[in-house]
């Protein structure tokens, strides 16, 4: 039997505050062929996700992130062998293959995907945060023309484009993110309305004056104060996407749920609603296929941004939940000829 060395990132142990570069371990695995229904697969791409760090915390969606194993994570990659399965060598697939080199996965794990445009795009505005974007913000957000939409982590890879497709709907976008840097790019780059620092000290009042007429959907990707405030500025009817709680995954501290609530929702009539993409998985071809065209058309940019190496994957993640990424944080792992 053939065994391939596997370079893997491991996480050595789970951090009881915030992440840093030492609680990871690059090491040097093998690994062999893929037994009856699975593949083996390279990994081209790395998707680096706050989700990560959430995985860390207990049980989610997924099993808890183990101690000593290798680091979990959505992957890009090329299947080079299979046994007894119906996907063929040199098939591109979405799938969970971790923090390393290759993976032998169940085939029924591993997603085919049709190529459009650059293999990035797989893993941005046509992965799991674009489509994150697509399902959370038009099934449960459900913008009208006229409407103004709030989001936070506005300049990050599902936030960018939650606020882009806003404006496709007709909705004026305001974005709230971390630095002035940011809320200019959305504003001048990405057509947003408004958008606003939440670090500074006018941002209460910022948020009022970036949304004169109240807010109708607030697509919420943070959680904590930043939903107070947003609750605060609902409009009667409107609707609230809960999508993630990136305040609350790189902390040791218990999150509290929001003030105001119930209280708040009866009395403005409130929609808040959490989704898992997921549970959308069917109909991603439908979502991919949408939002191609917009890409294709210009109606939708692409913000992302591609480290180099299986060993930047660390230093990636934990700079991502401080919030120095633009769009959406990928690693390249290898290459890909096309
Ligand atoms: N429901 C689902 O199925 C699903 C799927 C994918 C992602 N998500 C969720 O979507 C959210 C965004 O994920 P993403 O992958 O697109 O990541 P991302 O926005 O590209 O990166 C995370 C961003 O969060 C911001 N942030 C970090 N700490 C913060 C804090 N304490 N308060 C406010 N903002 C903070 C940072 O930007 P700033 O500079 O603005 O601080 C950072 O850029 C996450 O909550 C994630 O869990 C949900």
């Amino acid at each position: 039997m053939m065994e391939r060395r596997n370079h893997q990132i491991i996480l050595e142990r789970r951090p009881t505050g915030r992440l840093g570069e030492e609680h990871f371990r690059a090491v040097e695995g093998t690994i062999g062929e893929p037994g009856p229904g699975e593949v083996l697969t390279r990994t081209i791409l790395l998707s680096v996700d706050p989700a990560n760090r959430g995985w860390m915390q207990g049980r989610t969606y997924r099993e808890q992130q183990g101690e000593g194993v290798v680091m979990s994570g959505f992957t890009l990659s090329e299947v080079i062998a299979e046994r007894d399965t119906a996907i063929p060598i040199g098939t591109l697939v979405a799938c969970d293959g971790g923090w390393q080199e290759y993976a032998v996965l169940p085939a029924d794990s591993v997603r085919p995907i049709q190529k459009r445009g650059p293999l990035t795009h797989h893993l941005s505005v046509l992965g799991i945060t674009g489509l994150t974007a697509y399902f959370g913000l038009l099934e449960i957000g459900r913008p009208v023309p006229g409407d103004t939409v709030l989001v936070s982590a506005a300049a990050g890879a599902t936030g960018n484009v939650v606020g882009q497709l806003a404006t496709l709907a007709g909705a004026r976008a305001v974005g709230i993110t971390g630095s002035d840097r940011k809320a200019k790019f959305l504003v001048e780059q990405l057509g947003f309305g408004a958008a606003l620092n939440y670090r500074s000290a006018s941002f209460i009042d910022d948020l009022r004056a970036g949304c004169p007429d109240g807010v109708d959907v607030y697509f919420d990707n943070v959680a904590g104060t930043i939903l107070d405030a947003a609750l605060k500025g609902m409009n009667i009817g409107g609707r609230v996407v809960c999508c993630g709680a990136v305040s609350t995954y790189d902390t040791a501290e218990r999150s509290s749920g929001p003030r105001g609530v119930p209280g708040l929702l009866a009395l403005k009539r409130l929609r808040m609603e959490g989704f898992i993409v997921l549970d959308y998985v069917d109909r991603f071809a439908e979502a991919e296929a949408r939002l191609a065209e917009w890409v294709a058309s210009g109606d939708l940019q692409v913000v992302e941004e591609v480290w180099e190496g299986l060993d930047a994957a660390p230093a990636a993640l934990v700079g991502l939940l401080a919030g120095d990424n633009l769009g959406k944080r990928l690693v390249r792992v290898s290459g890909y000829n096309v």
